[in-house]
């Protein structure tokens, strides 16, 4: 068989976690061929670090995407970029892998995005129209040119997650309630602390997630117990900055990372479905203690608690930080001295490889992978309703299609 050849778009931490894991999908030759980013210095040093000798190196990405003969495009860049790129991959029919979440708000898109200002505050009816609209032109052009989407969300390949769906399929019980999150104490990318580049703080950044794996899970117990899905009907939410209230604490007061311009750094959100079941979901730039992403489930006749990170597979112990200066434990850790969770693989726990494999495998087959478009959308829906929900105090509706009424 040929090799899958995979053309890349940014640099970053997501492509690093990309390029990784393609090199563990079992049985397929996965060949990166171009390799795109801002600037060309960065895209050497992923190369160099990765160890790949692309055909193409370039910061011209749209040229990237629509020349080279490449049967993935992989879009790893900051989120108010990926529909661009998403919608020129489709044209030229190319599949598609693209990083969560799929798209938001980014304010006025005829200003170049450096001068846009204040776009966290704009109303949040606004945006979920701007975004419903935003999310039926992707759709109709990934129908349109017949590409495969695969959307990286990670949390539904995760051996926790897939652990509770045998674990649930064998019990036969219903789904009552999910709780989950994802917290840590700040982001890396400095693209996060802006509204104009992320589509919002904490709730799309890291809520993402669990919101991505609690819609896959009902959707799923409701294909398996009745042969139709179980989909997000309403949500409330609340979202807040701490940051304001800790600038003025001295330093060793304040070990927060995480420097929000205008997006929030806390949120929560209750997710009712159709069913009447509900998610509680939260997602934290202030939580300290290393990355902590977590889904507990409360059924009919079971309970099952499944943490992806900060489990105690592996407890690490150093005096000080000098001991583990050179070592990994864990990601967004503060600190090595102390106890860590030190995870043996936080790639395969993360359920990267196995997203992978699955994005590559339906690409041979001809066939939309488990995490694909629907479930993109459907998370986005459920994000910038929860935006609306927290600004007016109100319950919000997921609109069904792409209009909100
Ligand atoms: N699934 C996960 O666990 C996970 C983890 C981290 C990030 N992400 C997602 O991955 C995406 C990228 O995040 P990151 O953490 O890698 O960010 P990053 O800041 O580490 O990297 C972004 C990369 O995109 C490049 N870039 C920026 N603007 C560009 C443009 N207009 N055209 C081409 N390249 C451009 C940058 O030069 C850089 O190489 C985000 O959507 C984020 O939500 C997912």
């Amino acid at each position: 068989m040929e090799p899958i050849k995979i053309a890349f778009v940014g640099t970053g931490f997501a492509a690093k976690i990309h390029a990784t894991a393609y090199k563990q999908i079992p049985n397929v030759d996965v060949k990166i061929v171009a390799v795109s980013s801002r600037k060309k210095e960065n895209v050497k040093k992923f190369c160099e670090e990765m160890k790949i000798g692309p055909e193409l190196i370039t910061t011209d990405s749209f040229d990237m995407i629509r020349s080279m003969n490449a049967d993935i495009i992989d879009i790893c860049t900051p989120t108010h970029t990926h529909s661009e790129y998403a919608i020129e991959a489709a044209k030229a029919g190319k599949n598609i892998i693209c990083e969560k979440p799929l798209t938001g708000f980014f304010g006025d898109t005829s200003i170049p995005v450096e001068d846009r200002q204040d776009v966290g505050n704009v109303d949040k009816l606004i945006m979920l129209e701007e975004v419903l609209k935003e999310c039926e032109k992707i759709k109709q052009v990934i129908e349109k040119h017949q590409v495969i989407f695969g959307y990286a969300e990670n949390w539904v390949y995760a051996p926790p997650i897939s652990k509770i769906k045998s674990l649930l399929q064998a019990a036969r019980g219903k789904i009552l309630e999910i709780r989950c999150g994802e917290s840590h104490s700040g982001s890396h990318s400095k693209f996060a602390a802006e509204w104009k580049y992320t589509g919002g703080g904490a709730l799309i950044r890291m809520g993402s997630h669990p919101i991505g794996a609690s819609l896959h899970l009902k959707q799923w117990e409701g294909i398996i117990r009745d042969g139709h899905p179980i989909l997000p009907h309403s949500i409330i939410a609340t979202t807040t900055k701490n940051r304001e209230l800790l600038d003025n604490l001295p330093p060793e007061q304040d070990c927060i990372q995480s420097r929000p311009k205008d997006v929030e750094d806390w949120s929560t959100g209750i997710l009712k479905f159709e069913d009447n079941t509900t998610a509680v979901i939260v997602a934290s730039d202030v939580t300290l203690g290393g990355i902590e992403n977590w889904l507990n489930i409360y059924g009919s006749n079971t309970r099952i608690e499944a943490k992806i990170s900060n489990n105690n597979t592996v407890m690490a112990y150093a005096p000080t930080e000098k001991q583990f200066k050179d070592a990994y434990t864990i990601e967004k850790a503060e600190t090595q001295a102390g106890w860590s969770y030190a995870q043996p693989s936080e790639d395969w726990m993360t359920g990267y490889p196995f997203e992978m494999a699955d994005f590559v495998r339906s690409v041979i087959v001809k066939t939309q992978p488990l995490s694909n478009l629907d479930l993109a959308i459907n998370t986005t829906k459920v994000i910038y309703a929860a935006y609306l929900s927290s600004e007016s105090g109100k319950r919000i509706h997921i609109p069904k299609n792409f209009t909100y009424s």
